[in-house]
């Protein structure tokens, strides 16, 4: 059968042609401008999933379909074999945002290739083998960054795939760290807020304590900010929320360019000094059209006051989905950090909420089972997350629940 993607209405026979790996709601968005997105039928909503963490500046924002266009009607794609302006551009502008002089920055595709690469990064500059990895963690599907995501339900199927020499420590916890780390330690992995994990916070210097750990043991640290950078907690990277805290590599993805793929593996100046021309590569990688649209977001999230912004908004947010709940059984807790915000109940309730949003015209996102995760673009309005709230209010009032509070 012949697809003529235009014309062609979407039916089960074409969706089937689909590989079945993910659970797809049967709904099409086919527009969107700022934070509101139609689907194919018309209907509107107002959209606190962002693809995941990825559309922060929203839908359509000009200045990156403008950035989009004009690279498009030049060059879409070179080659790493030639020197790329966007890119090296690019690259300068992120390493001003790490700590130190002399960063360096590779160029990938996505979460997963950036941690692949922050991962031979790592074992090449230390000549060491072994990692620790977060309980609980979630760091990309391919087999090293699966072999590092603490969650058993995503090896399941590929144990054999996976790489053995990880240790796991327990989240939050530099005393479960200590415990696991030592002299043959080549990385240590940590998101600064864990996100498919459930939006979890760590307490206060946590991140400080692991870099600070493992520079005594000479172990590099993997700060993963693929879902947590580009200003989503209201600093650039989340991390540096502590002072103290010292990574040596930090990976990013997902927002960087607004939507399309790219991957950043971001190396101190000391671990730049170790990787040699051919020992990574990437086709598209850093190419000069998702380039130019990292470019056009981070001019609009460097600019002046965006991430106060972003931080005022995540409060208003957070203390407002707290006085909604504040009496509600079935809410366990409301956290966050930024616009990286987690309602946590009992999965019925999740469920309940996801789907009473979704028939008002809310789009939030599930994780966890438990977990309602709310990562809107950054660039949400305040009456947009006024009505958000009105509508949790309205879950609140109507909702009856069923089940025991402490039922995950
Ligand atoms: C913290 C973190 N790391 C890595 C990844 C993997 O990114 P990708 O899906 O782009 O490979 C994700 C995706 O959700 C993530 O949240």
């Amino acid at each position: 059968m012949v697809l003529r993607y235009r014309n062609e209405k979407v039916t089960r026979e074409t969706e089937s042609s689909i590989l079945n790996t993910y659970g797809r709601q049967q709904i099409s968005f086919v527009r969107g401008k700022g934070c509101t997105v139609w689907d194919s039928s018309g209907r509107e909503y107002i959209d606190l999933v962002a693809g995941i963490a990825v559309n922060s500046l929203g839908y359509s924002h000009p200045r990156l379909v403008s950035a989009i266009c004009n690279q498009a009607n030049s060059v879409i794609h070179t080659s790493n074999l030639y020197e790329i302006d966007n890119q090296s551009v690019l690259a300068s502008r992120l390493a001003a945002h790490a700590q130190s002089a002399g960063w360096k920055v590779f160029f990938s595709n996505s979460g997963a290739e950036a941690n692949e690469a922050a991962i031979k990064f790592a074992f090449k500059a230390t000549g060491r083998r072994k990692i620790v990895s977060m309980d609980n963690s979630f760091h990309g599907r391919t087999a090293m960054t699966l072999s590092v995501t603490g969650q058993r339900k995503y090896w399941s199927g590929f144990e054999n795939l996976l790489y053995k020499d990880v240790e796991w420590a327990e989240y939050g916890s530099a005393e479960s760290l200590r415990e696991k780390i030592d002299s043959d330690t080549a990385c240590v992995m940590v998101e600064p807020v864990q996100g498919e994990g459930g939006v979890i916070v760590p307490g206060k210097d946590y991140l400080t304590q692991v870099t600070e750990m493992a520079r005594k043991n000479g172990t590099l640290v993997i700060m993963d900010e693929v879902q947590t950078g580009v200003g989503r907690t209201g600093r650039f990277f989340a991390h540096l929320w502590e002072e103290g805290c010292r990574p040596d590599i930090i990976t990013m993805a997902k927002a960087l360019a607004g939507g399309l793929p790219i991957g950043a593996t971001l190396v101190s100046g000391s671990v730049a000094s170790a990787i040699r021309q051919g020992d990574h590569g990437s086709t598209f990688g850093g190419n000069p059209l998702s380039t130019a649209a990292a470019n056009a977001v981070l001019d609009v999230v460097e600019s002046s006051g965006f991430m106060a912004d972003v931080s005022r908004k995540g409060e208003m947010l957070v203390s407002g989905l707290r006085r909604v709940f504040e009496k509600a059984q079935y809410v366990h807790e409301v956290r966050g950090k930024g616009l990286m915000i987690g309602l946590d109940m009992d999965s019925k309730s999740a469920a309940g909420f996801k789907s009473f949003a979704f028939d008002r015209g809310f789009i939030v996102n599930v994780t966890h089972e438990h977990v309602v995760r709310l990562v809107p673009p950054l660039v949400i309005g305040v009456e947009e997350i006024e009505s958000f709230l009105s509508m949790a209010r309205a879950f609140a009032s109507s909702y009856v629940h069923a089940e025991p509070a402490s039922g995950h």
